[in-house]
């Protein structure tokens, strides 16, 4: 360790309760280098197969044979997995708390009860004529039915495409279109932070655009009137009159798809990332394992929206593989007040609570008497996700939420990992407040240079993975070649993550964030092309450049350059109806904080915008512009720092 860093030692009581201790992980980094079939072979072994496999693992990164396959002739059903099997020692234990937006109202279903609704729904999704491979688009609040219609889609084989209910009806068309789901699952309405989300209209609206959708399944959870549409929307609460609860389990490959989750790129139109079956949730409950060090019954609580990768899996499929109780919040950390997230805590006695740094931040700006006015003595362990933690923001996580009893694994992953893959293990790593700390064991990080140098050592590159990890993605929906180019071209036979990373001389990992077009706002991640898009659909704009600048509490906010046609003049109330139309043609998270107007773009002769500038000017580091000698039109420049805004 270096001298005068922080370094907070592994609490005694971790090192001897952890499953992963030191020694485990050293014994593992060792193992899967040595016998890397016997690793993988015994990882697998968490599961219950129909069929075991006997072929572990056959991948290649390089173009001319690329494949990445895991236990590939295995058989299994997640829901199985994540119900049936826990049912004999554990039916009678709560599966699910559902703490929904009013303080006031929490229910919760046992395992038992949570099988038997799956069994309902699969029951109720076949009858509508869904069979394995189809694809069903769930557009949920964050009540149970949210994860009973995705395990009612793994226990028949169909594939779900969970949309985030903050996301527009444009974007909700998108990703029925792009999958072509026949089928939405969705409610009347969502409640959040005591506003109403208006789910089912928004899903009208994009059917507009959707012909091919032949049924609804409206939830209700607000029982607002809305409007039906006859022979295609129907009440899911009519639709299971009647049905079993009983519902055999698709026999599933290995290397099924089990869902698709789309996510922004630097690039064009959301990826449907794709993961399949098997890999994803040895990989999910594992690293719910040994990150957590999770014990069946314990009381988890990751406060993402399923709608994200983080609540595809910790709050449904790692939780549950592990027998978990998980707690699903619909509501927000500061309705009705800012002690809302340690009031749950303590009604439910949560003991592992999972957060992003930007709700941390958002706490920390309101001191720590709403904290301190609460117990919270149940917690025995804290984690992050989403955006690298500031240590500032840490160490408030670290000493007034947890005083000081708790670590926190600060978990870095993407959706397109599955799951974590740099994190701290809580028996077994010493802290340093703001690094992501080590790789899992099996994970092999590498940091390289802009030409694809291998940079060893204390450094700082761009983070790839040289080898595969059972939850990795398999394609990207719909186009293989996506997939390729986009993450194993950069640097040829290696994964790139899109993020910087500094290593230290201890190996922690600290991420810097992304080193492309993507931005990182509240966690919510956002390709500046899709936001460049949505501008030049309105009507009064010429042409739009957007980057990302540094934001105390959202980690990162949006920044648009625009410039107008030639006959629209510039106005306070066109910048905030540009606002409003990127909040309505994507989503309320993605509207920018700032629209500058400007009379041109810094461009290269070759006509390509320098994304550099514009971040600099963004940022209001203005002193250094660096080289703008190969811009067309230097002037440009000075009009933009002249113009800035905020
Ligand atoms: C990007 C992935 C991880 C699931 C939720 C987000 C950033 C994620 C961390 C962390 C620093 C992090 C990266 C990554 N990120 N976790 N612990 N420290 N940065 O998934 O939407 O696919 O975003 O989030 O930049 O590439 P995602």
């Amino acid at each position: 360790m270096s001298e005068g860093e922080l370094v907070i030692p592994v609490p005694q009581e971790w090192a001897s309760r952890a499953k992963m201790n030191a020694a485990a992980y050293e014994a593992a980094v060792q193992r899967v280098e040595a016998d890397p079939e016997g690793y993988w072979t015994e990882l697998a072994q968490r599961l219950d197969w129909i069929k075991f496999p006997t072929k572990i693992k056959d991948v290649s990164f390089n173009r001319e044979d690329f494949h990445i396959r895991w236990y590939e002739d295995g058989i299994l059903n997640v829901s199985v997995n994540c119900l049936d099997r826990h049912l004999a020692e554990r039916g009678d234990q709560t599966a699910i708390i559902w703490e929904s937006d009013d303080p006031h109202i929490h229910t919760f279903m046992t395992y038992r009860e949570l099988h038997a609704e799956v069994c309902r729904m699969a029951n109720v999704l076949k009858a509508k004529g869904v069979k394995k491979g189809d694809r069903v688009t769930i557009y949920l609040p964050m009540i149970p039915q949210a994860a009973v219609a995705m395990l009612a889609c793994a226990r028949i084989g169909a594939v779900h495409s969970v949309v985030f209910g903050g996301f527009s009806p444009d974007s909700l068309a998108g990703r029925i279109q792009d999958c072509d789901s026949k089928i939405v699952i969705t409610a009347d309405e969502g409640l959040r932070g005591g506003r109403v989300v208006p789910l089912k209209a928004n899903v009208d609206e994009a059917l507009k655009e959707c012909p091919g959708v032949t049924d609804v399944i409206v939830v209700r959870r607000t029982k607002a009137e809305v409007n039906m549409v006859p022979g295609r929307d129907a009440y899911y609460g009519d639709l299971k009159q009647g049905v079993s609860d009983q519902c055999d389990p698709e026999p599933m490959n290995a290397e099924d798809p089990l869902f698709i989750l789309y996510t922004s790129g630097s690039t064009g139109k959301p990826k449907g990332v794709l993961h399949t079956t098997g890999g994803y949730l040895v990989w999910a409950s594992w690293t719910h394992e040994v990150v957590f060090d999770y014990r069946p019954g314990e009381v988890f609580w990751c406060t993402a929206d399923i709608g994200w990768v983080t609540g595809h899996s910790y709050v449904v499929y790692g939780p549950l593989a592990n027998a978990a109780t998980t707690v699903i919040f619909e509501g927000v950390p500061n309705y009705p007040t800012n002690s809302r997230f340690w009031e749950v805590v303590d009604t439910h006695k949560v003991e592992i609570f999972y957060t992003a740094p930007t709700a941390i931040r958002a706490l920390m700006r309101d001191g720590d008497e709403p904290v301190k006015k609460t117990s919270r003595k149940s917690i025995r362990l804290l984690g992050t996700v989403g955006e690298p933690i500031n240590p500032e923001a840490w160490l408030w996580y670290y000493k007034v939420v947890g005083e000081e009893r708790c670590p926190i694994v600060d978990t870095w992953w993407q959706t397109e990992t599955g799951a974590c893959l740099i994190s701290p293990l809580p028996g077994c790593t010493p802290l340093k407040p703001g690094s992501a700390t080590r790789p899992l064991p099996g994970v092999k990080c590498q940091l390289v240079d802009a030409d694809g140098k291998v940079l060893d050592g204390a450094t700082s590159g761009n983070l790839c993975l040289t080898d595969s990890w059972p939850g990795q993605m398999r394609t990207v929906y719909g186009d293989h070649e996506r997939f390729i180019s986009t993450y194993f071209t950069t640097y040829p036979g290696k994964y790139f993550t899109g993020d910087g990373a500094r290593r230290d001389a201890d190996g922690y990992y600290w991420i810097t964030g992304r080193v492309d077009d993507v931005i990182n706002v509240s966690g919510h991640r956002l390709g500046t092309a899709e936001i460049e898009s949505a501008l030049v659909g309105h009507e009064a704009v010429a042409e739009a450049a957007v980057v990302g600048f540094p934001h105390d509490i959202k980690g990162q906010g949006i920044y648009a350059f625009v410039t107008l046609k030639a006959d629209v003049a510039p106005s306070d109330i066109l910048q905030a109806d540009l606002k409003g139309w990127v909040r309505r043609e994507i989503g309320p998270f993605a509207a920018p904080e700032a629209v500058q107007f400007a009379a041109g773009l810094p461009k290269t002769r070759s006509g390509k915008i320098m994304r550099r500038i514009l971040r600099k000017i963004a940022e209001n580091d203005t002193s250094n512009l660096g080289d703008t000698s190969t811009l067309a039109d230097p002037a440009v420049v000075d009009d933009l720092v002249q113009n800035r805004v905020g």
